[in-house]
């Protein structure tokens, strides 16, 4: 018979129950990637369930079969973070392709064995972005873009090496023997170097050499050194220094719950990119001047760190006028309004896989490479090969499209500027980073005074300098 105590035992036996199972999770302590998960959910102002998230890559690269499959747990922690690229998707790449790891550890020190923080980093890219098949190994060498940017001046800096030796007497030209790194190109032109050797100081090196070591390349702007920790100059080193933007002031901007927002020198988004912003350059350049008398560097006057941040309140158009270019230098409209990338190659960026002595003789668009002169019209060609790299560098970038048949201007060294496009007998210029359209105005026909046999920037400027 059930009396009314026995019911009353199972009605408060069955409460405690409840209880019990309510405060289940109260009992344990919660493991760090439920706190990430929580922490992401609340920022995000969503609903979602805390739970282990796993992908498993299936790694197929250039129509190779898919390597093996394996799960990676990374994300359970890194939860709301940006996929690197649409050329990268998650669930083929996963994460640790490129950072290395044991992915299915959820303890962050175990999982974070063996990582590599920014794979694009020179040291370590051969075993990321380097592995055979993806920018290195293929038998086109334009996609061997590992061996392009190692042998490029932005790594070797050797060109202003060689400056410095010869200026105070180590070496008796200017033939750069030295680089950053020790690098070997076995198939030299005419015009470029076989072979650098690292650079390094020996107990016979000159005092302007320790100096320029010291003043110069430690916190200096070539691809393997680490960025200043200053306002603007934030960066990665490697790949990253140009392909993973930076904002001035070098905060995270994404969903990530693990990394600090308030915490100055990461990337805005973990993101690759190929339409890089005038910004992103100037992280390394137009930074201030070094002196080679003094072996000093002295910063631009009118920016942070030097002078006080630029008012919030200040039109786009003003800031970019700002920001582009030192007040000594002197430039042309087109030169502030367009981009770096608008006007210079990605040889010119990333290096064409040859040692070039110098800036000079590597560096080849001219302000005639769009405006012609007056006896002639820039050079223009049609792409006809659908294999052409200008046609990967339009779809990737997105913002301007580019067809087979499509006429467009044609470098001094042969590639095609496919953002430059005759258009019904008018050249139009698309941005590559906002995708404005600009229609190149000609000298060929127009009121120009220039002399034709001069085309140095220095020259058109004494006529065409624009006021800040
Ligand atoms: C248990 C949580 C957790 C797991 C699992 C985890 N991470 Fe992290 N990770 C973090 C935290 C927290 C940070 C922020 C920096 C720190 O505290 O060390 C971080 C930072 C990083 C960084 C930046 C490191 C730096 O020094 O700038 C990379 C890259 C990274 N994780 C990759 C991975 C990869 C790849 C995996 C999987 C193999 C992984 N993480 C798994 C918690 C985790
Ligand atoms: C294609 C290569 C690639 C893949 C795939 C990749 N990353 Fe990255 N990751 C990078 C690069 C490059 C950076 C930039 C490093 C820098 O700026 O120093 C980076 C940076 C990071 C950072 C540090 C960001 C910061 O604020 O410092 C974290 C964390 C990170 N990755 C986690 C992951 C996780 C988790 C995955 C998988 C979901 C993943 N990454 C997949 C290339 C990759
Ligand atoms: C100094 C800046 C810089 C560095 C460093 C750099 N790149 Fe680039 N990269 C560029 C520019 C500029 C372009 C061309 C963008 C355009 O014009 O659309 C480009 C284009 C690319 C492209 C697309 C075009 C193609 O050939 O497929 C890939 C892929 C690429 N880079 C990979 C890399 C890799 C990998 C590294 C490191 C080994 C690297 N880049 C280092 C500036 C750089
Ligand atoms: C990590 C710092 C760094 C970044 C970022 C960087 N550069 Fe450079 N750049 C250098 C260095 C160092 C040199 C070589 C200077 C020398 O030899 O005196 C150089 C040289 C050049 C040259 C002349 C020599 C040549 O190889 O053509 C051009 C053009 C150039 N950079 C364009 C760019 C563009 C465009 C970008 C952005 C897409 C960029 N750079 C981003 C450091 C950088
Ligand atoms: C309107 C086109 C244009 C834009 C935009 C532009 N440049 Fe140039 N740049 C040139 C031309 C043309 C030259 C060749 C200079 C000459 O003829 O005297 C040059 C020369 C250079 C050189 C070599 C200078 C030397 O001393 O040999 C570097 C480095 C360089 N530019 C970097 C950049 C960077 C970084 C940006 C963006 C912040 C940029 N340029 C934006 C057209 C441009
Ligand atoms: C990649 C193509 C390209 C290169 C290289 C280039 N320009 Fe331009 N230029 C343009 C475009 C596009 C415009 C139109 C800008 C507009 O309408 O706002 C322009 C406009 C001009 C104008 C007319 C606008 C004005 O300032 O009154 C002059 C002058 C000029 N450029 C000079 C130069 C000089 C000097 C150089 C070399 C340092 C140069 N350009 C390099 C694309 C280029
Ligand atoms: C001695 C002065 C002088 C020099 C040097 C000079 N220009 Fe000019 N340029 C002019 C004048 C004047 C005009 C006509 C301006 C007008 O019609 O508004 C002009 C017109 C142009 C135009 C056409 C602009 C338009 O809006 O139609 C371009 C492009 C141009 N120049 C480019 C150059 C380049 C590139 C150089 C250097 C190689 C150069 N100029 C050197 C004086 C000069």
């Amino acid at each position: 018979m059930i009396t009314t105590r026995h019911a009353l035992i199972f009605l408060l036996a069955s409460l405690l129950l409840a209880l019990a199972v309510a405060l289940l999770p109260w009992g344990q302590v919660e493991r760090e990637w439920q706190a990430y998960q929580r922490a992401y959910f609340a920022s995000e102002n969503i609903v979602g369930e805390v739970a282990v998230r796993q992908i498993i890559p299936r790694l197929g690269l250039d129509g190779q079969p898919a390597g093996e499959a394996r799960a990676e747990l990374c994300l359970t922690c890194h939860i709301g973070l940006e996929e690197i690229s649409p050329s990268h998707p998650v669930e083929t790449f996963g994460c640790v392709i490129c950072h290395g790891g044991l992915g299915l550890a959820l303890d962050k020190d175990q999982a974070h064995t063996g990582l590599r923080p920014n794979p694009a980093d020179l040291s370590v890219a051969p075993q990321s972005c380097g592995q055979n098949g993806c920018h290195a190994g293929h038998t086109d060498p334009s996609r061997n873009h590992l061996e392009q940017v190692t042998r490029s001046l932005q790594a070797t800096y050797a060109g202003s090496i060689a400056l410095v030796r010869y200026t105070f007497g180590a070496q008796k030209d200017l033939t750069p023997h030295f680089g950053i790194m020790g690098v070997v190109d076995p198939q030299p032109l005419p015009q470029t170097i076989p072979a650098l050797a690292a650079f390094a100081l020996t107990p016979d090196s000159l005092t302007a050499e320790t100096q320029f070591a010291q003043n110069c390349l430690e916190g200096g702007c070539h691809l393997t050194e680490p960025a200043t920790p200053q306002p603007y100059r934030y960066r990665a080193t490697g790949c990253a220094a140009c392909h993973v933007l930076y904002n001035d002031e070098g905060l995270y901007t994404g969903s990530d719950p693990t990394l600090p927002r308030d915490e100055p020198g990461h990337p805005a988004r973990h993101q690759l990119t190929t339409a890089i912003p005038f910004s992103q350059c100037n992280h390394c350049h137009n930074r201030g001047n070094y002196s080679l008398r003094g072996m000093t560097f002295t910063p631009r006057p009118d920016l942070p760190p030097t002078a006080a941040p630029l008012p919030a309140t200040m039109p786009p158009e003003g800031r970019r006028l700002r920001e582009y270019y030192q007040p000594i230098g002197q430039f042309t409209l087109c030169e502030w309004e367009l981009d770096c990338i608008d006007c210079h190659t990605q040889a010119e960026a990333m290096g064409d896989g040859h040692l070039w002595p110098d800036q000079k003789t590597m560096q080849y668009v001219q302000c005639r490479t769009c405006h012609g002169t007056l006896s002639e019209p820039p050079a223009t060609a049609r792409i006809t090969d659908p294999n052409d790299p200008a046609l990967r560098l339009a779809r990737l970038n997105g913002r301007y499209s580019l067809a087979v048949g499509d006429e467009v201007i044609v470098t001094e060294r042969g590639e095609k500027l496919g953002s430059v496009q005759q258009r019904n007998g008018q050249l139009v210029q698309f941005g590559k980073v906002d995708g404005r359209e600009y229609n190149v105005p000609l000298v060929q026909g127009s009121q120009c005074q220039q002399q034709p046999d001069q085309q140095e920037s220095r020259y058109c400027h004494q006529c065409h300098a624009y006021e800040r």
